[in-house]
């Protein structure tokens, strides 16, 4: 089972420049990441690596990078393609925790996406790919607001192909 977990703007927007803008603010998406993520395995790009300071606890962290990298940070395992990641896990709970571009990677075999949907446009520069038609929406929970950020949850699924 392959999920993807991502929080998106209106514009499907994850980060600009500077990261996640509404980082920090809504502290009830944090703990619904981690009660998502806890268990399974966590893959993740190098960019958003960069932005950790230490693994997710509890669980494998896999990052995608080049073999050319160096070491990784104590507690992270490099893995040098996730399209062959996800070919030696395909029995395995995984979840694409970003950014951008890993998202873009892997979204064509994604089974299931997590949404947090922020309200407004943050002027990202990263951005989730689109996903409509090939997924139907499973859940959509009520709106909370925290730090002047509204937001909900949303479980979208992978159509069943016609029989
Ligand atoms: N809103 C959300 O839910 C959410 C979740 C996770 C992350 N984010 C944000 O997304 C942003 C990161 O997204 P992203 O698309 O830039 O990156 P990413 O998907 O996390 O990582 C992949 C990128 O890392 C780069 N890279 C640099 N050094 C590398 C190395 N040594 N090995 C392999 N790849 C390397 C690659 O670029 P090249 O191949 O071109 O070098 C590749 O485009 C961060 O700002 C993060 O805060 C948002």
């Amino acid at each position: 089972m392959l999920n993807l977990i991502a929080a998106v703007d209106e514009a499907l927007g994850v980060a600009n420049d500077g990261g996640i803008p509404w980082q920090g603010k809504i502290p009830t998406d944090a703990q619904y990441f981690r009660d998502q993520t806890s268990k399974g395995i966590i893959l993740m790009g190098y960019g958003t690596y960069k932005e950790f300071d230490s693994p997710l606890h509890d669980r494998e962290n896999f990052v995608v990078a080049r073999p050319d990298s160096g070491e990784l940070k104590p507690g992270f395992v490099g893995v040098p393609d996730a399209a062959d990641f996800l070919d030696q896990h395909g029995h395995d709970l995984v979840w694409v925790i970003g950014g951008a571009a890993l998202f873009a990677q892997t979204l064509s075999r994604a089974d299931q996406l997590f949404l947090t949907r922020v309200g407004g446009d943050y002027h990202c520069t990263k951005f989730f790919p689109t996903f409509s038609d090939a997924f139907e929406s499973q859940s959509e929970a009520d709106p909370h607001v925290e730090s002047g950020v509204t937001f909900h949850f949303e479980i979208w699924q992978r159509r069943q192909a016609a029989t």
